[in-house]
């Protein structure tokens, strides 16, 4: 009897509800067919994307090709006109672990209301697998040690995050998305105006990301050379997707992600 009681007691996932032992197997995204705008004029038109465990995706294209919107689109926070987005083989309002995904917007607001120090606003990104009333163990201290040490903000762990620069307080954002260790992590572009130093160590954690972990990492940057050897694809956007293949496919086609990325936002302005 109160056996019964208290797994009555115990949520029961939903039919639709993803099943967590299924969900490994299946593709971080799945987009089909979807389109999106905001107003009259189309942003995004039937696109289908698919991003497999442990790929590493560059998203690029010139300004307002609708880069940042697909993002937004393929996370869940806007929904598409049509087609159908999957995350992890769920619709993303249904995908119940939410710290499989990582995501750093291109403009990460609210750092002069939030009254965090750099390290518990990493450390958040840690909780959000443990659950908010969940206490960091000495692993997770660990791995938010390590995230805060590899956007190269250590020195800075317990300052307010309002007393850093808006490229300090974006090397933040991408720690903590490195502290959750999740599943899909999706930047936007995250590496904007951050110095030399910084983008090497970066791409250290994302390799890492990728290689130890299996993570699907999608990336939207004008700045691809510092991972130009690591990208299993590039993904060109204009409303429509224009290319999707390897870089080595990319520059057959004589476009180059160079080791300082000259020829690509060349080619990208002539695409408008
Ligand atoms: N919230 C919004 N409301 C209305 N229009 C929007 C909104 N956000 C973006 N747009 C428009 O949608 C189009 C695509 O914008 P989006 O931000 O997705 O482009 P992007 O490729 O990310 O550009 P950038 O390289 O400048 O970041 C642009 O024409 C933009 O003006
Ligand atoms: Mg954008």
């Amino acid at each position: 009897m109160r056996r019964d009681e208290a797994e009555s007691e115990t949520p029961r996932p939903s039919t639709l509800a993803p099943v967590p032992a299924q969900e490994t197997s299946v593709r971080p995204v799945e987009l089909r067919g979807v389109s999106f705008s905001y107003g009259a004029d189309p942003v995004l038109e039937h696109i289908d994307l698919s991003v497999e465990q442990g790929e590493f995706v560059a998203l690029v294209g010139p300004n307002g090709s609708g880069k940042s919107t697909l993002v937004r689109v393929l996370l869940g926070l806007l929904r598409p006109d049509s087609g159908d987005v999957r995350l992890f083989g769920s619709s993303p309002q249904r995908l119940r672990e939410r710290w499989r995904l990582g995501y750093v917007p291109q403009r990460p607001a609210l750092t002069e209301i939030v009254p965090a120090t750099v390290r518990e606003l990493v450390s958040s990104g840690r909780l959000s697998r443990t659950g908010w009333a969940g206490r960091l163990d000495p692993d997770d201290r660990t791995a938010v040690d390590h995230a805060v040490k590899s956007v190269a903000l250590w020195d800075m762990r317990d300052r307010p995050l309002s007393s850093l620069s808006v490229g300090q307080q974006q090397r933040v954002f991408i720690a903590r998305a490195f502290a959750s260790e999740p599943d899909l992590l999706v930047l936007d572009e995250p590496i904007a105006g951050v110095d030399a130093d910084s983008q090497k160590r970066f791409r250290e954690s994302l390799v890492h990301l990728v290689s130890e972990h299996g993570a699907a990492v999608i990336l939207v940057s004008h700045e691809l050379g510092v991972v130009a050897q690591d990208l299993a694809r590039v993904v060109v956007l204009k409303r429509r997707i224009l290319f999707d293949d390897s870089p080595a496919t990319l520059a057959r086609s004589g476009v180059s992600l160079g080791v300082h990325g000259e020829d690509l936002p060349l080619w990208l302005e002539s695409l408008r």
